[in-house]
């Protein structure tokens, strides 16, 4: 079975970005540790900057996986292209916030894309995507 985790801009700087908010460790030696815990899963993971990218990635992990992991980051709180296309797919979504968005600024609090998700985890870290991935196994 093939998951896919999406994340989007200034995801790339995990580790280095606001510790004290996302954490000290990056994505890809979290990554490693994902991969190993779900050995029998093929992880499918893109990251982007640009949102055109995030949504052609989209697309095409709808074509090849069962479910998505989607962190947004910041097009969460903007991007009409990107809800379009969670809505316009067949497969589960998961939201995941790596922060408690609404312990944060007001802006934080809209998410364009949670309409089109199954369900949003928020707060809890990286441990978000580890309890979303098997979220989507069970299901
Ligand atoms: C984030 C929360 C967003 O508001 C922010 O823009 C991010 C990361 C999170 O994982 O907590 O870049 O999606």
């Amino acid at each position: 079975m093939k998951i896919g985790i999406l994340n989007g801009p200034n995801l790339n700087l995990l580790g280095q970005r606001e510790p004290g908010l996302y954490g000290a460790q990056s994505f890809e030696d979290f990554l490693v540790q994902l991969r190993k815990d779900f050995s029998d899963i093929e992880i499918d993971y893109f990251q982007s900057n640009e949102e055109g990218e995030l949504v052609s990635a989209l697309h095409r992990m709808a074509d090849s996986c069962k479910g998505i992991i989607l962190n947004p980051a910041a097009f969460t709180h903007t991007s009409l292209a990107l809800a379009d296309a969670a809505k316009g797919v067949e497969i589960p979504i998961i939201e995941v916030h790596i922060s408690n968005v609404y312990r944060r600024e007001s802006f934080r609090h809209k998410s364009y894309i949670s309409p089109a998700a199954l369900g949003v985890i928020s707060g809890l870290g990286l441990k978000g995507y580890h309890l979303a991935l098997e979220a989507l196994i069970e299901l």
